[in-house]
């Protein structure tokens, strides 16, 4: 059986923002010490910030990058992590049972951003668990006062003459969830959010604001959550936020595989409760979604581990949620991509979470060497050539059955267009065992050559990259891929990822 879909021009989804392709650095495990930063190490620069790390995060092509939370920031105090780092206080981080350092704070979080190249744009996270209103409009006017106030001067005198410039800000983080430090109802964080952004915005008309919404569709509270802070909140934040994580749970590797049926369904979901807020409220504003965590999470694992911590242990950088991604990881972790892609129209930010060693595309040992998983190479690619106009893609597949998700697509596919008119499929075929013959209508677009058919597929589904063997799974070149009559043919390897490249 064949998969087919018609390209037209006429039909977009939307203009892909460069944020959907953004990361997340939280202070968890190491992803920022030993990770970003590594002092003594033999690429760190003067403020011990890897070069090797940085030279991965701009090939991934990362735009917007989270931090310093997560979990983390509903214990953060901004001002331990700025001024002299061998004066910065050590601190419990509740979240993750460890000892936080500071040694890495905000002005080398910034530092870091500087150097990655224009592209990388901050998304610094409030906290808004242990702390409030005060404590936000302190750290706006550390971050953006240019001069002349206590706090601006003292980030002068920190050695950041020039304001950081931090437009996006997330208004706390999971305040729905149990586990986080602080944790409130939706009236409760609703009002808390509304009174911030209030006042932000007083210091600050142009910021943007990302409220908390679910930490997952399968909540308890999820949408009425929405609902209630948007109620108390719609006229003041830009975004609200959306978070999921996949795994394949008993071994249901099937509906592992179609993971993004469930991340699309969490997409509709929140825009139909904005847009339902949106109505009631008379409004003719648009809230729009910040899909500020989202990844392939052995979360189960991690949870059982979670339980025998030992409670008067508190360890610097343990080595904590280092997964390590598989063929079929990676695969997943590209069909999430064409999920946010086919929903460009209202998803205005994504952050993959998180960037290194933790639940990251990129790994490094200590003193040792940096390397890439399996789940880089499609961020790198749908980073590189994802940008443009989404075109509006409905498949007709051959399909599937899962347990999660009933009869499936198996083609889950999408396509951009770029501004010189050249198009970018990306496509993965969810058939474990056959190839998928594909076939795309072409129509009007005036596309005459395959450039590339790249594809992330192996013998070995589980085969993983390794310190040891690090460069095991890469990218591979697919030929007899054709574009012929306003037709293209191609056939998907069984479980693969794929990127085709029109002109
Ligand atoms: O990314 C790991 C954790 O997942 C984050 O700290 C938290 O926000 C989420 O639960």
């Amino acid at each position: 059986d064949t998969a087919r879909f018609t390209l037209d021009p006429a039909f977009t989804i939307g203009e892909v923002s460069p944020r959907l392709f953004g990361s997340f650095v939280e202070h968890l495990g190491r992803c920022v010490h030993t990770g970003t930063h590594e002092p003594g190490h033999p690429t760190a620069d003067a403020a011990g910030l890897r070069q090797d790390v940085l030279d991965l995060v701009r090939e991934l092509g990362v735009t917007t990058i989270r931090y310093p939370g997560g979990n983390f920031v509903s214990g953060y105090k901004w001002e331990d992590s700025v001024g002299p780092a061998e004066d910065r206080p050590r601190r419990l981080d509740l979240a993750w049972h460890s000892t936080e350092t500071n040694r890495f704070g905000f002005s080398e979080y910034i530092a870091f951003l500087r150097k990655l190249g224009p592209q990388a744009e901050p998304m610094m996270a409030l906290n808004l668990g242990t702390r409030g209103v005060a404590e936000a409009l302190e750290l706006q006017e550390y971050a953006n006062h240019p001069s002349g106030t206590a706090l601006s001067d003292l980030r002068a005198a920190h050695g950041d003459k020039d304001p950081f410039g931090i437009r996006l800000w997330c208004l706390g983080n999971e305040m729905d969830g149990p586990w986080q430090t602080g944790h409130k109802t939706a009236r409760e964080y609703g009002r808390l959010a509304a009174e911030t952004a209030r006042a932000m915005r007083q210091q600050d008309p142009g910021v943007e604001l990302v409220a908390c919404g679910s930490s997952g569709q399968s909540m308890e509270t999820f949408a009425a959550w929405e609902a209630t802070v948007l109620e108390e909140a719609y006229d003041v934040v830009d975004h609200i936020s959306l978070h999921a994580y996949y795994e394949p749970l008993d071994g249901d590797v099937d509906s592992f595989l179609a993971s993004a049926v469930d991340m699309e369904s969490f997409i509709e979901n929140v825009v139909a409760t904005c847009d339902h807020v949106g109505a009631r409220l008379k409004s003719k504003k648009r809230i729009d979604l910040s899909f500020d965590e989202w990844n392939v999470w052995y979360l189960s694992r991690w949870q059982e581990r979670a339980t025998t911590f030992a409670q008067d242990d508190w360890p610097e950088a343990p080595r904590l949620l280092e997964d390590n991604y598989s063929v079929t990881d990676a695969v997943v972790l590209g069909s999430l991509l064409i999920a946010l892609l086919r929903h460009a129209d209202r998803v205005a930010v994504a952050c993959l979470a998180q960037l290194v060693n933790v639940i990251a595309p990129i790994m490094t040992e200590p003193g040792g060497p940096a390397w890439r998983q399996t789940t880089f190479f499609p961020f790198a690619q749908a980073s590189r050539y994802g940008r443009g106009r989404v075109l509006d893609v409905r498949v007709d597949s051959p399909t599937y059955g899962t347990a999660k998700y009933g009869e499936t697509d198996l083609l889950h596919a999408t396509a951009v267009r770029g501004e010189d008119g050249s198009v970018t499929v990306f496509a993965v075929n969810r058939d474990r065992a056959g190839v998928l013959p594909l076939e795309v209508t072409l129509g009007s677009l005036g596309l005459t050559a395959v450039v590339e058919h790249s594809a992330l597929a192996d013998a070995d589904p589980d085969a993983r990259n390794t310190l040891d063997e690090p460069d095991r799974v890469l990218p591979h070149d697919v030929t007899g891929t054709t574009l012929q009559d306003g037709t293209l043919t191609a056939t998907l390897e069984p479980l693969s990822w794929n990127v085709i490249r029109l002109a």
